[in-house]
């Protein structure tokens, strides 16, 4: 079975010195965790500090991001190679954040997934609906849009490593969470879709939920069996919110 994973995506907070101390913090709350996969994603600028401050722990390091070539003209870009030289196990693809406000479509996204595979980077892969599309009943087609892009040409042993974040993008940094009945629909349907495409069972890959994790809600989280984990934003900022839903996360396995 695999352990539960929280992911703290810190997204463009904190330079060198504070990235260096939540770390710090995180890893030593971590300690007393060990059933629970922990994995930071601190900005780019800070990997190398935290990289440094994790080597001796269990807690994983993600990268925000990635670009798909391996190097090139590519101005601003970050690529696979320097990702796994800083000890990145794992890269966020396909944050809404990305999709929405520097219009990443789904045929990046897949560029961007395959690169990190063929470099051995485990991409967490965020699928989600907006308001509106949830409104008018796509939640699925949206969903299944998004995975079937994405997951275009992969073998079954590829679309084994990745891990899946279900982020519906009314509830990231809002506020407003998924109810547990909207949640295990969406994650039973994507678990559905992994199965019919690449003859996965049900828990080949974890199911991440996101969207206004805090501690006051992810012992609720948690005891969902359809939840593998959280992929927490804005409480994984302070070591002592990030640490009570890493605790909540604690008891179970996957
Ligand atoms: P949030 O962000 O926890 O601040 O809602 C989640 C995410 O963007 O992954």
């Amino acid at each position: 079975m695999k352990p539960a994973l929280v992911v703290g995506n810190w997204k463009m907070h904190g330079t060198r010195s504070e990235a260096v101390k939540l770390a710090t913090g995180v890893l030593e709350a971590s300690r007393r965790n060990l059933s629970v996969e922990v994995v930071l994603a601190p900005p780019f600028t800070a990997l190398a500090a935290v990289s440094a401050a994790l080597r001796c722990g269990a807690v994983r390091l993600a990268a925000q991001n990635l670009h798909w070539e391996t190097e090139g003209a590519f101005t601003g870009e970050i690529s696979v190679s320097m990702l796994r030289d800083l000890d990145c196990r794992y890269v966020i693809v396909g944050h809404s954040e990305r999709r929405r406000l520097f219009g990443e479509s789904d045929a990046i996204v897949a560029k961007k997934v395959g690169a990190a595979l063929s470099a051995g980077l485990r991409p967490i892969l965020c699928v989600g609906e907006t308001l509106g599309e949830r409104r008018r009943g796509r939640t699925n087609g949206v969903i299944a849009r998004q995975l079937r892009v994405a997951l275009k040409g992969l073998s079954k042993s590829a679309i084994e490593k990745l891990t899946f974040a279900y982020e519906p993008v009314w509830a990231i940094g809002t506020g407003k969470n998924a109810t547990p009945e909207q949640i295990a629909a969406v994650h039973r349907f994507v678990r559905e879709l992994l199965r019919r495409r690449a003859g996965l069972s049900a828990r080949a890959c974890r199911i991440l939920y996101g969207g206004s994790v805090r501690p006051d809600n992810a012992a609720e989280l948690a005891a969902q069996p359809e939840v593998d984990g959280v992929l927490v934003g804005g409480a994984s900022l302070k070591v002592g919110a990030f640490a009570s839903i890493v605790r909540s996360f604690g008891a179970t396995a996957v």
